[in-house]
């Protein structure tokens, strides 16, 4: 843009919990807004009657203005030693199993050594010293070799649909070599005000620009190559890039796989097979499995639809529970995708909102691949899927609902992981996810109920923990839920959830397993409403009462199988500034640690450090990366990493392999009631307008992140 920006003073805006309600409109359609969509009377409080269960420093700032302080000269020289390339191998590696990447590894003693950054509320990106940070990719670069150069006053859905996708949020890195690897990317949802000059509302739209917007949710496969020998990736803008792809709301065509593929719940007049659905919606978490292909979640395709007052009667409560409002053609703050694709009309096309919801599995290393939605895995706002070989060699997929008061859940494989990079075994372990075993957690406090007052005073035994129990919800055809079928429970997962008495959780978002521990790590971000009048009140997985903050829960398997039916669990962190006293920290020395709130994703890196990012601080600063050891004395000892520009939130994150590299996703910058292209509230990366985009953060001297 020609005309300088005029920075837009910080108005807060009118805010739902800790976010700023522009977030609220765009990313979930004011779900907080809008009634809690669980409305079962199912036991808050678990019945589990099995005798089983009893029991800083330096400020980075961007491209343009930066301000970079204290670095010492010796450090560049550390970064120029560049390594030779190696060859590329005749077929892609799967992902781990490449034997340069492999030998690249420094993984590092494991030990969190760097100096914590402050909380703060700047407009850029913020590393500990001895740090650097780069943007990897943004909004509107080129993905698909030939992609037309970025015109923000000139968007097409054409262009877009081969440029890098607004709002990214999960973020997986997949070694081909020890040079070059492939970036996965989501593009979670778009904000119309920030990406379209002059924008005066949706209404006012050109259906090209809605067009727009559908091409830039989705997902982006980008080839990088590592900058000389140095933690630091850049796309590699030469040559064929044959991976480089973009997936789209707009086009890509998913194939449906599991039981309820081809029932009646997914058939429409355009697929009346009810097999293949076109694009993906709101993609916000996701992981990358064993055998080198990336899942991700569709997360809030609720807001997408319109038309609930015309839907079927019999259908309403079902789409109800899913946060589609049944009294009203248009939700407050709708995109109004009907004017540009009729199938978004529920009036018109009751069943296209079942088709989406899905845990969408994408093989990266095949350009030519159609990508599959997982009816297997359960239909639910799906913050992401991750995925461990159990000891038995069956995989194992950790899942949260991301909403107040919905559930977590977990699929267990009919067949076994192959290991191996054979051609065999790749096309075996595509499978895994068609069939297997669907659970939803019931989870239970060890102390007595009269402990557990919602203000997150510990209970008298000394920690929030107890056991929990996988229900069976399905297993192949076979449903376990009374009045369900197969089809039913796996198309409409939160009612069989709420049927069988699933435990209300505070927004389960993230859930990843320890590769290292097989322990398995659940971000339960916030509940403002818990406690409230004619809501569950604490429990001991749910301590606090208008819960701002959030809380991590770790749970540990019985006898360390994830194939498991029981489980314990404890809180190693409630989050939260360290001096209110309802926070906890492992019982670490609270003077120590950092102030977190609303934790979102988690990651581990090779040392099985537990890596946390944060969506929505609630004590007044930007969001951030958080670290700290989960075994040993170091336990609870949290710090801060980095934090993001003013108004985004941070996702991935993402460590590499070798644990030289830290990969975040910068979505929603500047994201902040009465923002736009012209008047940003934040100009992150670029010095002109706020643009999300992907950043890679390296230790100058080349050693083990963390350390
Ligand atoms: Fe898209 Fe659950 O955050
Ligand atoms: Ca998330
Ligand atoms: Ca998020």
């Amino acid at each position: 843009m020609s005309d300088r920006p005029r920075l837009l003073p910080l108005l807060g805006g009118t805010r739902h919990g800790s976010r700023d309600a522009m977030t609220c409109l765009y990313r979930c359609g004011n779900a907080c807004d809008h009634p809690v969509p669980n409305r079962s009377d199912n036991p808050y409080f678990g019945d589990l009657v099995d005798a089983e269960v009893s029991r800083r420093g330096v400020v980075r700032a961007g491209a343009v203005g930066a301000l970079v302080l204290g670095f010492g000269g010796a450090a560049a020289g550390a970064l120029a030693g560049a390594a030779p390339a190696a060859a590329a191998p005749a077929t892609p590696a799967a992902p781990g199993t490449d034997p340069a990447a492999a030998a690249a590894a420094r993984p590092g003693s494991g030990a969190l050594t760097f100096k914590p950054i402050p909380p703060n509320k700047l407009d850029t990106l913020v590393v500990p010293n001895g740090y650097d940070h780069a943007v990897v990719i943004k909004w509107g670069d080129e993905v698909v070799p030939g992609a037309p150069a970025f015109d923000v006053r000139h968007q097409s859905a054409a262009a877009q649909s081969r440029q890098f996708g607004y709002n990214n949020d999960f973020v997986g890195v997949l070694p081909i070599d020890r040079r070059r690897a492939l970036l996965v990317v989501n593009h979670e949802y778009t904000n119309e005000d920030l990406m379209f000059p002059g924008f005066t509302g949706q209404d006012a739209l050109t259906v090209e620009q809605v067009r727009v917007a559908m091409a830039a949710h989705g997902m982006s496969v980008v080839e990088l190559e590592r900058v000389a020998d140095t933690g630091q990736w850049r796309p590699v803008r030469r040559g064929r890039r044959e991976y480089n792809r973009r997936v789209t709301a707009l086009a890509t065509k998913f194939e449906l796989t599991g039981p309820a593929a081809g029932s009646a719940w997914v058939r429409t007049a355009a697929d009346p097979k009810g097999r293949t659905v076109v694009g993906t919606l709101n993609n916000c978490a996701g992981g990358v499995t064993p055998w080198g292909t990336v899942l991700s979640g569709e997360e809030n395709f609720n807001q997408y639809f319109v038309g609930g007052d015309g839907a079927p009667e019999e259908l309403k409560p079902k789409l109800a529970r899913y946060g589609i409002p049944t009294d009203v053609r248009y939700p407050s703050g709708s995109r109004k995708w009907d004017r540009a694709d009729e199938r978004f009309d529920l009036a018109k096309h009751p069943h296209e909102a079942h088709r989406f919801g899905w845990v969408v599995e994408i093989d990266p290393f095949d350009p030519e691949s159609r990508p599959r939605k997982h009816t297997a895995l359960g239909r639910v706002k799906h913050e992401g899927a991750n995925v461990i070989v159990a000891r038995s060699g069956h995989v194992v997929a950790y899942m949260g609902d991301d909403e107040r008061f919905d559930y977590l859940y977990k699929f267990v494989s009919d067949k076994k992981f192959m290991p191996g990079n054979s051609w065999v075994a790749r096309k075996h372990n595509l499978t895994l996810l068609e069939s297997g075993t669907l659970y939803v957690a019931r989870i239970e406090g060890d102390s007595p109920a009269a402990e557990i007052d919602g203000t997150g005073t510990l209970p008298a035994d000394g920690g929030f923990g107890g056991r929990g129990r996988w229900i069976r919800l399905v297993s192949g055809n076979r449903s376990y839920v009374d009045g369900m079928t197969a089809a039913d429970v796996l198309t409409f997962t939160r009612l069989a959830g709420d049927k069988v008495g699933a435990t209300k959780m505070d927004r389960p978002e993230d859930v990843e397993p320890s590769l290292l521990t097989g322990k398995v790590y659940v971000a339960l971000t916030n509940n403002t409403d818990r406690g409230k009048a004619g809501k569950a009140p604490a429990d001991e997985a749910n301590p606090r009462n208008a819960n701002k903050h959030g809380q991590i829960l770790e749970l540990v398997e019985d006898r360390g199988d994830n194939t498991a039916e029981t489980f314990a669990w404890s809180l190693p962190i409630v989050c939260g500034d360290p001096a209110d006293a309802s926070t906890w920290f492992a019982g670490y020395d609270k003077t120590k640690v950092s102030p977190i709130s609303c934790p979102d994703n988690v990651a581990f890196d090779a040392t099985g450090n537990l890596w946390i990012s944060t969506d929505g601080n609630a004590l007044g600063s930007n969001d951030g990366l958080f670290a700290t050891a989960v075994e040993g004395p170091e336990r609870g000892h949290l710090k801060q990493f980095l934090t993001v520009p003013l108004g985004a939130e941070t996702c991935g994150p993402f460590i590499a392999k070798d644990n030289r590299s830290v990969f975040v996703a910068v979505q929603h910058p500047g994201e902040i009631s009465g923002a736009s292209v012209e008047n940003p509230a934040s100009t992150w990366p670029d010095g002109d307008f706020a643009k999300p985009g992907v950043v890679v953060t390296w230790r100058l001297d080349g050693g083990a992140i963390g350390s």
